[in-house]
């Protein structure tokens, strides 16, 4: 067994943005982190797919190989740290790793919300740690709270801005006037945005990190494809004009709930109440809104990405890990092995803001209020803008299932009144 003043040896695989802050952070707070951890942490082993290229901090290359065996194989290491991204080689590594029963920590929301299944299962044969903070909000502690400090809660619903992108994308329309293209290019060139922004704008990522909030939430093991998805790439400049005059604002939101009808998961453009503590989160910030049964209303708030905010997260896992290596760990997340279920956005009832291009002629709205009834969509506000060939009705629905919501959409299409529906939203009511 190793002495209290041996350091815990840590094999980096990855040194990119994230790996390469953690390595620096363990330089930088090597005191405070070894009374944290309560043994000193070295980097023993580094894997890299190219020791020569440019890294945001400075990492130390004799310690970087392109091998992975020298790392996994290398006997000294206690705590792997994964932060290289994608699915493959990190699933294959992650699994050797805890086959081989040592320590893992992962920024990786694709493997977690992917292969959290086999993860954790591999982890419960062999007594391995596994902790992946760092892959939901960045900075912000979500997992340990919501697993540990509300351990003894029944989480009701979550509420998210877990994209950092598509929250500065919209707070530019939103604040700026800007068009989509236009907010994009700004995030892009300010290294807020990929160059190919897909995963984020489509909500890929934040229904991976719904998926892993789900998942400590509820006790089961949910995915990346349970979750319902749209995008923001359809919002207008003039959506969130509406929006403010009707009190909203408008966010890329995860949302889950859990009730008497089951559990749901979905990730979409949301009007909430400018009341709303979500509504007030800017730029690339992110912040998670939780309502657990007896604790109440709690908010989870800070930087969801970046190369420090999320090292700190990775290197809270690696002293939690630390203290405890010679235990086993305090939860081993069988549950994730019973498949979660997830109901079908058809059965979801929530309200909706639509605006509808139509001509201007009388009895439109009658002809438009009539396609409603027939579908049981009852209407809560009902404002024409503008005059002749420019004329739009622009609605709010009371709660509506989204099936009956739908087949009115469809209904509304083919009127000859109605010429297009260029939006969309729907409305978040608590
Ligand atoms: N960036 C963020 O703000 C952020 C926030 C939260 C979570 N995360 C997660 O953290 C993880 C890492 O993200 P990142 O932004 O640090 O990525 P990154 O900058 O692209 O770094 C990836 C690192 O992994 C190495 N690597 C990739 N594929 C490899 C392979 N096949 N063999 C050996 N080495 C390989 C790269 O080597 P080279 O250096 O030689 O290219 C690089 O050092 C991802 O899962 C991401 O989702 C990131």
């Amino acid at each position: 067994m190793a002495k209290a003043a041996d350091p815990i040896k840590i094999g980096l695989l990855g040194c990119g943005t994230i790996g390469s802050g953690v390595f620096h952070l363990i330089g930088r707070n090597a005191a405070g982190l070894a009374e944290a951890a309560r043994r000193p942490l070295e980097v023993a082993r580094i894997l890299v797919k190219d020791p020569d290229e440019p890294r945001p901090f400075q990492a130390d290359t004799s310690l970087m190989t392109t091998s992975p065996a020298e790392v996994l194989d290398d006997p000294s290491i206690d705590i792997f740290i994964e932060v290289m991204g994608g699915v493959n080689p990190a699933r294959e590594l992650a699994l050797a790793v805890l086959e081989r029963g040592k320590s893992l920590v992962t920024a990786n929301k694709e493997l977690i919300a992917g292969h959290g299944r086999e993860i954790m299962e591999t982890a419960v044969k062999t007594g391995a740690h596994v902790r992946f903070e760092a892959a939901v909000g960045g900075g912000i502690p979500l997992i340990r709270p919501l697993e540990e400090s509300l351990g003894g809660d029944n989480i009701l619903k979550m509420m998210g801005i877990v994209n950092g992108t598509t929250n500065y994308i919209l707070t530019r329309m939103s604040t700026e006037g800007s068009t989509y293209s236009e907010a994009l290019s700004e995030a892009q060139a300010l290294g807020y945005a990929e160059a190919n922004p897909e995963a984020d704008v489509e909500g890929i990522d934040a229904a991976s990190k719904l998926a892993i909030l789900c998942s400590i939430a509820f006790h089961a093991g949910f995915t990346a494809g349970q979750v319902y998805r749209e995008g923001i790439s359809r919002i207008r400049p003039e959506d969130l004009d509406n929006a403010r005059e009707f009190g909203y604002a408008i966010k890329l939101l995860a949302i889950a709930e859990r009730n008497e009808g089951g559990t749901s998961a979905r990730v979409h453009p949301t009007m909430i109440s400018r009341e709303h503590p979500l509504a007030s989160i800017a730029g690339n910030f992110n912040a998670v809104f939780v309502i657990g049964e007896s604790v109440g209303e709690l908010m989870f708030y800070g930087q969801g990405a970046g190369s420090l905010p999320t090292a700190t997260a990775i290197l809270g896992d690696v002293v939690n890990i630390a203290r405890n290596i010679d235990r086993p760990p305090a939860s081993a997340r069988s549950y994730w092995s019973r498949p979660g279920v997830v109901r079908s956005i058809e059965d979801i009832a929530t309200r909706y803001y639509t605006v509808l291009k139509v001509v201007d002629q009388p009895g439109v709205l009658a002809k438009i209020a009539g396609v409603f009834g027939e579908h049981n969509v009852s209407l809560e506000s009902v404002v024409q803008k503008g005059f002749g060939s420019s004329a739009q009705i622009v609605l709010i629905t009371h709660k509506v299932l989204e099936r009956d919501f739908q087949a009115a959409r469809d209904g509304l299409e083919s009127l000859d009144v109605v010429e297009e529906i260029p939006s969309v939203i729907r409305v978040e009511s608590d």
